[in-house]
């Protein structure tokens, strides 16, 4: 593969390889230091229409094969916009959610001249009133998306793994106007502590990442390659250049990492010195079964 900048969806990024929405997202100052040790683009946290406090903890296990996690998309609102100040001009995507149409427009509307891109979330796990109840009916993704999709800015549509047609979802997602789609959000599980005799997470159920929903992701980013039009961006489970590839073998144009990240802020330089080297996979591998 080429080293260098790669528009996807509309957004300009420095590599294929961007923060998955989250981790590290949460200030202006982790954004920027995660641009600056390699990753091509950064995805935030996901902002709101109101603050929102989280799940009362435990919030986060680590398991076999990867992560649970019940945060409940705990954010400080519009005040975000500020942090975004140390990123101007950077490409920044901005993830977003909300429960209807309305709440998505308003909060990208905070952000239109910060954000090189939105990423609705369409798709927490374990969110009341928000996420997979909503990510998972094609009518209101098709209207979420388009409410935001308005603003004329890049929309990716961030799906979730947890329905039976996760290909119904991403068409919803190209009719209401995204200009890409990624897939996935966290798997919807839980674990039991037998001897405190009650579930890990505070919340009971939470969402699972890491490496144990690598395969899961690939299934779905090639579900979505072979229904949609729009690029897709692959998320789920990534950890090395190898994993990269596979993505982009199963249709994916850029890579979000996310849990990978937390045990190795250096991994984006060590991916791309491996996905970049000159005896790296050859891009006509790849586009075989990706978007050229
Ligand atoms: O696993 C997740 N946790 N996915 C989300 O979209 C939100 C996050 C949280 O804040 O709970």
């Amino acid at each position: 593969l080429k080293p260098g900048p790669v528009t996807v969806g509309g957004v300009d990024l420095g590599n294929h390889l961007l923060l998955a929405a989250g981790v590290l997202g949460t200030t202006g100052a982790s954004l920027a230091r995660i641009l600056d040790t390699g990753a091509g683009g950064v995805v935030t946290k996901s902002i709101g229409p109101v603050p929102k406090e989280g799940h009362a903890g435990p919030c986060v296990v680590t398991v076999d094969g990867g992560v649970l996690n019940a945060m409940g998309l705990p954010n400080p609102s519009s005040e975000f916009v500020q942090e975004l100040d140390r990123v101007r001009g950077r490409p920044v995507v901005v993830s977003i959610f909300g429960g209807t149409p309305e709440e998505f427009s308003t909060v990208a509307g905070w952000f239109t001249q910060a954000a090189a891109g939105f990423e609705l979330n369409v798709s927490c796990p374990h969110a009341e009133g928000y996420g997979a109840a909503l990510g998972s009916d094609p009518a209101m993704i098709e209207a979420c998306t388009r409410a935001v999709s308005r603003l004329d800015l890049p929309t990716w549509v961030k799906l979730t793994p947890n329905v039976t047609d996760i290909a119904a979802c991403g068409r919803a997602a190209e009719r209401g106007g995204a200009t890409a789609i990624v897939a996935i959000n966290t798997v919807r599980a839980m674990r039991i502590s037998t001897a405190l005799r009650r579930p890990v997470l505070g919340n009971r159920f939470g969402g699972l990442s890491g490496p144990a929903i690598f395969p899961i992701a690939v299934r779905c980013v090639y579900d979505l390659y072979e229904a949609c039009s729009v690029p897709i961006v692959g998320c789920g489970g990534v950890a090395s250049a190898d994993n990269v590839v596979e993505m982009m073998m199963a249709g994916a144009s850029a890579v979000e990492i996310g849990s990978a990240v937390q045990g190795d802020v250096g991994i984006f330089g060590t991916i791309a010195a491996d996905l970049y080297s000159p005896d790296g996979i050859e891009p006509q591998e790849i586009v075989g079964c990706a978007h050229a």
